[in-house]
């Protein structure tokens, strides 16, 4: 049996982790939060905590994979989490690159993956994966800004979920697909992560960390988890972060 830490209350489950990693804690560790305080999204959003009504947790994972695999995590976590969904809830959602998981549209998941630090050796290395899933909320408990913008799984299946057999499917379907990688490599899991693809032949807009604004169509992640697009003059553009968005 894979531990579970659950704690009413913390800043962040993937702070937590990763302080449990660095003490030596197994794969597969669990850090479940029912509130956060500091929930942190990716490029330094806020992740907007519903105390007690989403899943707010970390898994611990120690892949036996190169360090070139490991920005590819975000993207297997992001098909775990589906197939998770699809096995809890029978709905099929669709995966925005890199980390969105959405119903219909509208975000219902999240998934921000840390590593460790480069220096360590490689038996000491590992990454966090950190998973914020809308689970019991109604719209109305979200900010305004965000009700546009969300879905949960009460509000897409009528259903109230217990947040901890969610956690457990969930990390299921994680350590799975770390374990396919493992075997097979990422290929695999690519091609199953492009038959969900929500952008794929979409007009989008890239926002890069210095605010430029790259707009194309999205052709999909390449063999590496990279998102490429094609631009009006028809030139192929790597996105390797950034926020992205369907264009206007
Ligand atoms: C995103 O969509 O930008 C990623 C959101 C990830 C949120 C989860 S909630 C549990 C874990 N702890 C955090 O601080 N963030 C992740």
């Amino acid at each position: 049996m894979y531990p579970i830490y659950h704690h009413e209350s913390l800043d962040s489950t993937n702070i937590e982790a990763k302080r449990l990693a660095e003490e030596g804690a197994i794969h597969g560790t669990g850090v479940i939060a029912d509130n956060q305080t500091g929930g942190r999204g990716r490029l330094g959003k806020k992740w907007h905590t519903v105390g007690g009504k989403g899943l707010y947790c970390s898994i611990i994972i120690r892949p036996e994979i190169g360090l070139e695999d490991y920005p590819k995590l975000t993207l297997v976590a992001g098909l775990a989490v589906s197939e998770a969904l699809y096995e809890l809830c029978g709905l099929r959602a669709q995966l925005k690159w890199p980390n969105d998981i959405f119903f219909q549209g509208k975000k219902c998941a999240g998934i921000l993956a840390e590593s460790s630090p480069l220096s360590l050796e490689e038996k000491e290395r590992f990454a966090v994966i950190g998973i914020g899933i809308n689970v019991n909320q109604a719209l109305l408990d979200f900010p305004a800004d965000l009700q546009q913008t969300v879905t949960t799984l009460y509000r897409e299946t009528g259903k109230k979920f217990d947040i901890e057999t969610v956690f457990v499917s969930v990390r299921q379907q994680v350590l799975f697909y770390i374990e396919n990688m493992e075997k097979n490599g990422f290929r695999p899991i690519l091609s199953e992560w492009c038959k969900y693809d929500y952008l794929l032949g979409k007009g989008m807009e890239c926002v890069d960390v210095e605010g430029k604004v790259i707009k194309g169509v999205a052709l999909g992640p390449d063999e590496n988890g990279v998102l490429r697009l094609r631009t009006a003059g028809g030139d192929v553009v790597e996105v390797l972060s950034g926020d992205i968005r369907l264009a206007r």
